[in-house]
């Protein structure tokens, strides 16, 4: 059988962003019926929310569009950068911290951009923080997150 296609998100705690990514990401794959092939996973670049669970906030507003975030934090590994085929960042800050502890120009080129798989934010050039912010935040990421989602499945499609 063929070895799964691996993505992991990537964002500053790991308690908001890319865990909502990996659990909308789930959903998505699910939906086309392609959980077998596609393994997905989250990490941060800064470990102090090491084995929390992600934001009650962004729990409370994933679980209203019927979305269950169970992921424990965990901090970004070099090994990740061999173990995963892509890894998706949510803003240019991520982008900086992750390239810095790419080991090599292969895994360099693993390293995208949430909102490279933007189709309705074109204001946007990445995916804002919601930690500081209300409600609005957290929506507006999951909006981001489930428009981008939907197009990175069809660009991965055909490498599975
Ligand atoms: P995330 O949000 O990167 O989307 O998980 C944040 C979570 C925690 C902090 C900042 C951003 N923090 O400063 O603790």
């Amino acid at each position: 059988m063929k070895k799964s296609y691996k993505l992991l998100f990537v964002c500053l705690g790991n308690i908001c962003r890319s865990p909502a990514a990996e659990g909308v990401m789930r959903r998505v794959v699910a939906d086309e019926g392609l959980s077998d092939r596609v393994e997905i996973d989250s990490a941060g670049t800064y470990g102090g929310h090491r084995g929390q669970l992600p934001d009650p906030r962004m729990r409370s507003a994933a679980s209203a569009r019927g979305l269950n975030l169970t992921h424990r934090s965990r901090q970004i590994t070099e090994g990740d950068f061999l173990e995963f085929d892509r890894i998706v960042v949510m803003d240019d800050m991520n982008y900086e911290n992750v390239f810095c502890l790419s080991p090599t120009r292969e895994t360099d080129l693993k390293i995208f951009r949430m909102r490279d798989y933007f189709t309705r934010f074109p204001d946007w050039s990445y995916v804002p923080d919601p930690y500081y912010e209300g409600h609005e935040g957290f929506e507006l990421v999951l909006d981001m997150l489930e428009d981008a989602c939907h197009t990175l499945l069809q660009e991965i499609k055909p490498l599975l």
